[in-house]
């Protein structure tokens, strides 16, 4: 069993307990650990470091590819253990914490955590802690079910502790493609023409006396959460899909579509869903996070090839999908996420991105961060990586939240997180705004007539026809452009 896991003699006299390994980590380190949106992340150190610290107080920096999961970004944080964390979370207690200023938060573009390191605009990786399905001869290191930033971090920090995970089934093996474009000035092209393009090596190069320690772990990755779909997210995904079908007719698409990139949340993985019974067909993703949906559209026999840096999977996915793991892997590739993000090839492989926003403005500014502009959700993750750069840029959300109390579109979102600039579609429940080749008074006519939900579409007309009066080339009433948001905070409804 060892000796599956483990090809070398030298290594396997280094296991350690889950404590010891966590003893090994200091008031005021930088950690740099496996994870990417629950998948792939430390299941012994880091929970055993969240145990010590309620006794042994200690605070360090955190960094990783993603969210984590088992809760352990929130243990960590309640028990005081997080000076800084970046660059994605999606935690209630961390969230709790990051909002009362106790923990620093770096909210980053997932593209770019490894360019700053790189860049050396962190301070160095005391350790990198990272899951591993296997330890190789040559002391490399394959991945379980996410890349991340592990090579960079493997790469970069001073020691390195692995979680060997036995859950993972060693099919896993062959699934990574890890690639690195060096340093500045002299970085290479990255020679990726499709998602299923094969440029690196199946496992993390590593020096093997860096590594001081290894941990054996069964634990399996936290299931993602599901939500089942309702009115408003079944009636996105049908205007979503009605709109590729005009964009065929137009001959704009093709039936296979183009590369498709779906963000975290229910509303994205509901709208991969509703494509299992559409007219398309050899489609294929160059996405981060591959979701269950990703899997009923290979079963559907619709989908070719899937890109990602991560599967993250619920509970029944989880077993069907690692049960029959030789059933999928060769249509599967796992990159490091600065690969998965890299802006040049989402914008050469002409990716269609679809991500969710909290809320909307008339022009097509769009907020998926802050509450009422103050209040950290989640976190930008690679949302403007993709938004940016894609050949359609869409934003889904349902036109209401909180059974009505909150409008998605609003005069102006109280945050920004992808600009007008970058934004081709907003997708609601109530029906699909097309801004593409719009300037901003068209676009707000666009925006107001298809997406708003008729409790709120007349106070948006009005304030838009009153804006109109004050002139600009993108009008607002400045003393009422966020009194919906002021509302909301004072009342509860807007
Ligand atoms: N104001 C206040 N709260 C709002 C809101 C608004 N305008 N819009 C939604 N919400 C609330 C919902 O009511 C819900 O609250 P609850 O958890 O108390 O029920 C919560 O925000 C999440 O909304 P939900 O409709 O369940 O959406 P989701 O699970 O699809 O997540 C985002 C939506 C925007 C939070 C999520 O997609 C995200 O974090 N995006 C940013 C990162 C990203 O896009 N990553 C993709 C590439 S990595």
């Amino acid at each position: 069993m060892t000796e599956d896991r483990i090809h070398r003699n030298d290594l396997r006299s280094r296991i350690i307990s889950r404590e010891e390994a966590a003893s090994r980590i200091k008031d005021g380190m930088v950690i740099a650990t496996s994870g990417f949106t629950k998948a792939g992340d430390s299941k012994e150190v880091l929970p055993a470091l969240a145990e010590r610290a309620i006794t042994d107080p200690l605070k360090i920096t955190l960094m990783t590819g993603a969210s984590l999961g088992h809760g352990t970004d929130g243990k960590l944080a309640e028990a005081g253990a997080l000076s800084v964390r970046l660059p994605f979370q999606v935690d209630p207690i961390l969230r709790r914490k990051i909002n009362e200023g106790e923990v620093l938060f770096i909210d980053q573009h997932l593209s770019e955590t490894a360019e700053c390191i790189k860049t050396g605009h962190f301070p160095p990786i005391d350790y990198a802690i990272i899951e591993a399905a296997q330890i190789l001869a040559d002391g490399s290191i394959v991945p379980t079910t996410s890349v991340g930033n592990s090579a960079v971090f493997c790469q970069l920090a001073r020691k390195i502790i692995v979680e060997v995970n036995t859950s993972v089934p060693l099919s896993v093996v062959g699934i990574h493609d890890i690639f690195s474009a060096g340093t500045y000035p002299n970085r290479t092209v990255i020679p990726i023409l499709s998602p299923d393009s094969r440029i690196g090596r199946p496992s993390i190069a590593v020096d093997p006396d860096k590594i001081e320690g290894i941990v054996w772990t069964d634990i399996p990755d936290s299931p993602a959460d599901t939500a089942s779909d309702d009115d408003a997210t079944r009636n996105i995904a049908g205007h979503l899909i009605d709109f590729f079908s005009w964009e065929v007719t137009k001959g704009r698409l093709k039936e296979s579509l183009l590369p498709l990139q779906a963000g975290i949340g229910k509303v994205a993985n509901s709208i991969l869903r509703g494509l299992v019974d559409s007219r398309f067909h050899d489609l294929t993703m160059y996405s981060e996070v591959l979701q269950d949906s990703t899997f009923d559209l290979f079963d559907a026999g619709k989908l070719n090839f899937a890109s990602g840096s991560s599967i993250t999977l619920s509970q029944s996915y989880q077993e069907k999908v690692f049960g029959d793991f030789d059933r999928y892997k060769h249509r599967l590739i796992l990159r490091p996420q600065e690969i998965s993000n890299a802006v040049g090839l989402i914008r050469r492989l002409a990716v269609i991105s679809i991500n969710t926003a909290l809320e909307c403005d008339i022009y097509g500014n769009i907020n998926s961060t802050h509450i009422t502009g103050t209040h950290m959700m989640n976190g930008i993750g690679g949302s403007e990586d993709f938004a940016r750069n894609s050949y359609l840029s869409i934003f889904v959300t349902p036109s209401i939240a909180k059974k009505g109390a909150i409008s998605s579109i609003v005069p102006m979102v109280s945050h920004v997180d992808h600009t007008e600039h970058d934004v081709d579609i907003i997708v609601t429940d109530e029906g699909l705004a097309d801004l593409r080749g719009l300037a901003p008074r068209q676009r707000a006519k666009v925006i107001i007539e298809n997406t708003v939900h008729p409790d709120y579409r007349p106070r948006l007309e009005s304030y838009f026809e009153r804006a109109l009066k004050r002139g600009g080339h993108t009008p607002h009433l400045l003393e009422e452009a966020l009194s919906w948001h002021r509302s909301l905070q004072e009342t509860g409804r807007m």
